[in-house]
């Protein structure tokens, strides 16, 4: 039988998708990446892509921007329900993949995107540096490692949850945690980093054994 098909969103080095192609080559996770989308063009992930074999395409806001002012709202906010409905028609109808992992995608995926891939039964995971309830949003990291130094709060870690329209706040699959210490930004990253490139493989087999379920 076919092994599940997985669709991978990036936009930036990409780590986490190498995590995936590590642990999809070794056999641990169930799965196949088919394709890897990037909203950068100039996101290392793609070379990671291209190097193992996977499909590539760049799927690029700026684009839809181009030539509109900042201050011409309307006009922005059509080109960007303009890009997500290119984004979910290559998705539904080009690479029907059977489950969505967004590793470091940077894009707030708003309902116009998420509700037709709700309809074709989709499911989209996301990870986020940060433990549920805290830090949603960009800058999670640092964020987090503030409110540790500053004695704000006692722990920190990630989180791979399924995509709802409020941002970082859908059901996790997997939480993964680690104590605050006095350390550097950098030590703190690369702890969340490593907890990260386990918790993107794990939440990865949880949703595939949760499609297989249904
Ligand atoms: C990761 O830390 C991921 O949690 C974060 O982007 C980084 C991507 O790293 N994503 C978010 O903050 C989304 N809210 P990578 O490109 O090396 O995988």
């Amino acid at each position: 039988m076919a092994l599940p098909s997985i669709l991978v969103l990036i936009s930036g080095n990409g780590s986490n998708l190498q995590a995936l192609i590590d642990n999809c080559n070794s056999g641990k996770i169930p799965g196949k990446i088919i394709h890897v989308i990037s909203s950068s063009s100039k996101a290392y992930g793609l070379e990671r892509a291209s190097q193992a074999g996977i499909p590539t395409m760049t799927h690029e806001l700026k684009t839809y921007y181009r030539g509109i002012p900042k201050e011409n709202k309307d006009a922005r906010d059509e080109a960007r329900a303009k890009f997500n409905k290119d984004l979910v028609n290559i998705i539904i109808g080009k690479l029907k993949p059977d489950v969505i992992v967004c590793a470091g995608w940077m894009l707030i995926l708003s309902s116009d995107f998420l509700k037709p891939l709700h309809q074709a039964k989709i499911p989209i995971i996301n990870l986020h540096p940060a433990l549920p309830g805290q830090f949603e949003g960009t800058n999670a990291i640092e964020r987090s490692w503030k409110a540790g130094q500053d004695g704000l709060v006692d722990k920190g870690g990630c989180m791979v949850h399924y995509v709802i329209e409020e941002v970082d706040k859908g059901t996790p699959l997997i939480v993964k945690e680690i104590d605050v210490k006095k350390e550097s930004l950098e030590e703190w990253e690369a702890r969340i980093h490593a907890l990260e490139h386990e918790a993107i493989v794990e939440g990865t087999i949880e949703v595939l054994k949760q499609l297989n379920a249904k």
